[in-house]
């Protein structure tokens, strides 16, 4: 049976890593996978995150199965984190959320969910997106088409290009958005944008599916959902696929969450049973641990207080982060412009090293960093930041 199989081709961000790992390098650099690292380099156990552990380790009282979407707590609690602490849906009986094992769990239940049950519309990406949504939803077998982002002679959005490839996209297809801390380019829309984008979804009868990975790494955990509310004033049906993996460093406990808005409640019963199905034919119901954290820390008020802090100093060493590589690629002659990087956000920066910069980085010096020339911003230190540079400069000039 398995003499007639060929090897596949490694995951283009994971498979990197790998890569990093069996590098015998002593300095070697890793830019590649979306993982906050403090200032020595390491991706921290939050305090907040370990003081609820030790709560839920003396009063957990059951391994036992959770249902297929997840405690219901679980999903209010997900709910307020997306659209605020009094809007209707955190109660209303047209929004139902099913916690998934991951962000990536809950785009791949959204990708069966239309494969199945609305007959595999077209999906848009935007150009360029993280590689692994055409990776997922390929599996998914919904087929595939993108709009235009980014602009890379300004580094900014290119609104005029989306909106009017927006305004072609025949009704009844989904169009993906990144809700902030867009992946790969670190650009993202603004209030008045999201508010044209919205109405243009609504007109065409298009469904908008935000994927929200990280709230709070912009400018903080309510400011970065205002795109995705403004949506949600505009449009009556969307899909949130969201995770916890990024702002509460949950990375391997695999918490995520779809969150499906219906027109009314009648269709979201239907809607939740056959999302159901989905979860129960894939992994069943999903893993306990991750949400029980995120619910502990949100029902306590101390523990929330220590998250935020947390959350914030996460953001600021990523932002000034940027300014150090600014500073320290002009200290080096790195020739170019590069003041563009402070003004993205999230952990990502769409450099402008071209692939074949990005291969002799990583075969001569060790620097890894994805072939579309994505940073991620975080895997910069202090101690690692005059080698970059320094490789930067050997094959930039
Ligand atoms: C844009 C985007 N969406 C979703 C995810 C999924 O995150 P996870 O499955 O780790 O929660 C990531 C992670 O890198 C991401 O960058």
């Amino acid at each position: 049976m398995f003499e007639q199989v060929t090897v596949a081709p490694p995951d283009p961000i994971l498979g990197l890593t790998e890569r990093f790992n069996a590098d015998p390098s002593p300095d070697k650099i890793n830019l590649s996978v979306g993982v906050y690292k403090d200032a020595e380099g390491k991706t921290p156990i939050l305090h907040a995150v370990k003081e609820a552990e030790k709560i839920l380790l003396k009063e957990e009282t059951s391994k036992g199965y959770k249902p297929m979407t997840g405690d219901p707590a679980y999903g209010r609690c997900v709910r307020e984190y997306l659209f605020g602490e009094s809007h209707p849906y955190l109660d209303d009986p047209r929004a139902v959320t099913a916690h998934t094992p991951g962000g990536t769990g809950a785009l791949r239940v959204a990708g069966d969910y239309l494969a199945k049950v609305h007959n595999a519309p077209t999906l848009h990406l935007s150009d360029p997106t993280w590689a692994n949504h055409k990776g997922v939803f390929t599996a998914a077998e919904l087929p595939l088409d993108s709009y235009p982002y980014f602009d890379k002679t300004t580094n900014t959005v290119d609104f005029a290009k989306m909106i009017e490839a927006i305004g072609q996209i025949p009704a009844g297809d989904v169009v993906l958005l990144h809700g902030c801390c867009h992946n790969p380019t670190g650009a993202d829309l603004s209030n008045e944008q999201w508010q044209q984008v919205g109405q243009l979804l609504k007109e065409r009868g298009i469904l908008p599916l935000v994927d929200f990975a990280y709230q709070g790494f912009a400018e903080g955990v309510e400011e970065d959902a205002q795109g995705l509310r403004t949506l949600a004033n505009i449009c009556d049906e969307l899909i949130v696929c969201s995770s916890f993996s990024k702002n509460f460093g949950l990375y391997n406990e695999r918490v995520g969450a779809i969150t499906i808005v219906a027109a009314n409640a009648k269709q979201q019963a239907a809607v939740t049973s056959q999302l159901k199905l989905c979860i129960r034919t894939n992994y069943s119901n999903p893993p306990a641990h991750g949400a029980a954290i995120v619910q502990t820390v949100f029902n306590d008020a101390d523990l929330r207080h220590r998250w935020h802090d947390e959350l914030t100093a996460m953001r600021n060493r990523i932002n000034s982060t940027r300014q150090l590589l600014v500073d320290k690629l002009a200290e080096h002659n790195v020739s170019g412009d590069y003041s563009f990087i402070t003004a993205q956000r999230g952990m990502f920066s769409f450099s402008g090293l071209t692939p074949e910069h990005v291969k002799t980085l990583i075969d001569e010096h060790a620097v890894y960093i994805v072939n579309s020339g994505r940073i991620n911003v975080a895997g910069i230190t202090e101690k690692n930041v005059d080698r970059l540079c320094q490789a930067i400069k050997a094959v930039v000039g």
